[in-house]
């Protein structure tokens, strides 16, 4: 009994606010802000104030929302008749009371966008609208080309008609002295004979364009299946920006096959409804994008429920990064083992609005990512997968997997071998532990 009452006496006293901060990104964030802003869940400002004296019970709460409505306290009562109707019921929360402890400090210090602590480095600030909407419309506009074929027909009409008015001139002159007018000839042979009197002139130029359109060619067959900088239009106009960075929702809050399997995964209308139930309006488009949301799930956002009998439409997003049918790629591999970040591969997405492949300058560039391999080769590239391969250290210590091969090689002469060589220079890349295999990456 010493003991409940002891971890029970204040909650809300002697937690770790710094481990509380990477607790409440994980678990609480998505939903909750520290503000008195109602998100997909009411702000927890003040939380401390309004849960005085129930120590046990916030506790209860967090881990079993529904099992602490049962105990009939009338403040838990009020706050389920008003949210639970609009964002249904919060999920039960895999957190310990030690855990709750920490965030609970975090919460009560207020978040000072530095995690907690007001002397950890910030990360990049979020784009405002206004640049959002300008990286937007960046998106749209096109490259140089239509410069060059209008500048092209331009000159091409100038020269037809210099040729023209220089033939009639010249007709008019033949004309008064009593000579015959020029043959008729088509443009054809009239540019052929040009030609053929400024020979050294032509070749140069058509050396030029000859060495032009090789470059281009090439240029243009190594491109073919390299996507970087590619940002497709999307059904919806969904932003990682507003979402990602103003409002700090977790990646694999969305993406939740990242950890865990092949594929990180899109997610449903229902994941987008989680918040959008209460959320209906946004600051950049209105109502109009999220109003697609509910078209294509049923809902109707006037009486707040959704519709009976209702035919669910898919909302069609486009793919953006895609490995073709004979690449083995597997993100838990990257993420749960080798814990790569996703903006790694994936550059700010965070800074994005629709899915965008980033260009290596754009993951480069990133300088609150701990750890960042920085890379040469264009994105999604081959090339790209070994040159990261080949530079990134693997953490022989991370895994029981590891410790068990570091020990079956010293067992033996030839391993003991393998093991001094790929230790040489003191480390142990993927590549040295088979990364550059053909039949690693292909079926
Ligand atoms: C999926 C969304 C979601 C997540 C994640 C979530 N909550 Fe909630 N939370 C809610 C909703 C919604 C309510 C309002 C009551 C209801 O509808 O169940 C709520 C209510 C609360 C309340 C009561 C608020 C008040 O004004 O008194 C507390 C405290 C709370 N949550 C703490 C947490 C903590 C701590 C975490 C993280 C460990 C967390 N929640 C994670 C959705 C969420
Ligand atoms: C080592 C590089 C790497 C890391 C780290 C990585 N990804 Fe990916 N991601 C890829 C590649 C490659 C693809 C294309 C896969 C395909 O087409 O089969 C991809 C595809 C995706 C897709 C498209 C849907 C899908 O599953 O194919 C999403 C969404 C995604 N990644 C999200 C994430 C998130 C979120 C994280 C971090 C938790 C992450 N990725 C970490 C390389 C990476
Ligand atoms: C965890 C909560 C949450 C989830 C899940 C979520 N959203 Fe949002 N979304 C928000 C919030 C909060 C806003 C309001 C931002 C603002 O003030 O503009 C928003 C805004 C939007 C907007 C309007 C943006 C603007 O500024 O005009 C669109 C469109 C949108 N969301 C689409 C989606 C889609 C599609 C999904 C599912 C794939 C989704 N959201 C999932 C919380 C969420
Ligand atoms: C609120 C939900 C949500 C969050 C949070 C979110 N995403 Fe997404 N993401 C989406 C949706 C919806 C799409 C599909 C539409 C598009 O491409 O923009 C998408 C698309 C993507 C794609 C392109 C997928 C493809 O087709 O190849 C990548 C990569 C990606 N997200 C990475 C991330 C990363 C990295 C983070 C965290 C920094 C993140 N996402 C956070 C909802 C989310
Ligand atoms: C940013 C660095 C990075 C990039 C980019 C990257 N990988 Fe990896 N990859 C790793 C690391 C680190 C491991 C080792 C994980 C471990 O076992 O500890 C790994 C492991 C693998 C494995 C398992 C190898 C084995 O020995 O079993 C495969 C397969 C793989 N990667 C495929 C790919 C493909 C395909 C791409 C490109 C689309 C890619 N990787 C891009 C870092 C990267
Ligand atoms: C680390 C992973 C990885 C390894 C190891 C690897 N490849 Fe690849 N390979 C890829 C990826 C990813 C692509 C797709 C590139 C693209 O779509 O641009 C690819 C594409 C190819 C292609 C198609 C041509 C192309 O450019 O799309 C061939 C052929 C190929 N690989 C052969 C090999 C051979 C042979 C080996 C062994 C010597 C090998 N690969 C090892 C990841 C790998």
């Amino acid at each position: 009994m010493l003991f409940t009452f002891n971890s029970f006496a204040g909650v809300f006293e002697g937690g770790d606010a710094a481990k509380g901060a990477s607790l409440f990104k994980a678990n609480c964030a998505a939903c909750h802000k520290i503000t008195d802003e109602v998100l997909a869940a009411p702000g927890l400002k003040d939380i401390d104030v309004r849960w005085k004296g129930k120590d046990a019970l916030i506790v209860k709460w967090i881990q079993n929302p529904q099992a602490a409505a049962a105990s009939g306290d009338p403040y838990i009562k009020g706050i389920v008749d008003k949210y639970v109707g609009t964002f249904g019921w919060m999920a039960n929360q895999a957190v310990t009371e030690a855990e709750i402890k920490d965030i609970l400090a975090f919460v009560k210090a207020g978040d000072t966008g530095g995690g907690g602590d007001p002397n950890a480095p910030k990360g990049p600030q979020c784009l405002t609208l206004d640049e959002i909407n300008k990286a937007e419309s960046a998106n749209e506009e096109g490259d140089g080309t239509i410069w060059f074929i209008i500048i092209g027909a331009i000159l091409a009409i100038i020269g037809v008609t210099a040729a023209n008015i220089s033939r009639s001139l010249k007709n008019a002159i033949n004309e008064r002295e009593g000579l015959a007018p020029l043959v008729e000839r088509t443009y054809w042979a009239e540019a052929k004979s040009w030609m053929w009197s400024n020979k050294k002139f032509v070749s140069v130029i058509g050396l030029f364009l000859f060495c032009y359109f090789t470059v281009v060619g090439y240029r243009a067959l190594m491109d073919i299946g390299v996507y970087d900088g590619y940002t497709p239009d999307q059904p919806i106009l969904f932003s990682h920006a507003v979402h990602n960075c103003q409002n700090e929702i977790d990646c694999q809050y969305c993406h939740s096959g990242a950890s865990k399997s092949r594929h990180a995964g899109i997610p449903s209308a229902n994941v987008c409804m989680n918040c959008h139930k209460g959320v209906k309006k946004g600051t950049m488009t209105g109502e109009k994008e999220i109003a697609k949301i509910y078209d294509a799930i049923g809902f109707d956002p006037a009486t707040g429920t959704y519709k009976e009998n209702y035919q669910q439409k898919p909302i069609e997003w486009v793919k953006v990064n895609n490995m073709p049918d004979h690449v083995n790629f597997n993100h838990s591999t990257h993420v749960s083992i080798a814990k790569i970040d996703c903006k790694n591969c994936h550059g700010p997405q965070n800074m994005y609005t629709v899915g965008h492949v980033p260009t290596a300058e754009e993951i480069n560039g990133q300088d609150d990512v701990v750890g960042l391999v920085k890379l040469e080769r264009r994105p999604f590239t081959m090339g790209w997968c070994l040159e990261c391969h080949n530079k990134k250290e693997v953490d022989l210590n991370s895994n029981g997997y590891y410790q068990e091969m570091h020990e079956r090689y010293k067992s033996s002469e030839v391993g003991l071998r393998t093991l001094r060589d790929i230790m040489e220079d003191g480390e142990a890349t993927v590549r040295e532990l088979g990364g550059w295999e053909c039949g690693k990456c292909h079926y």
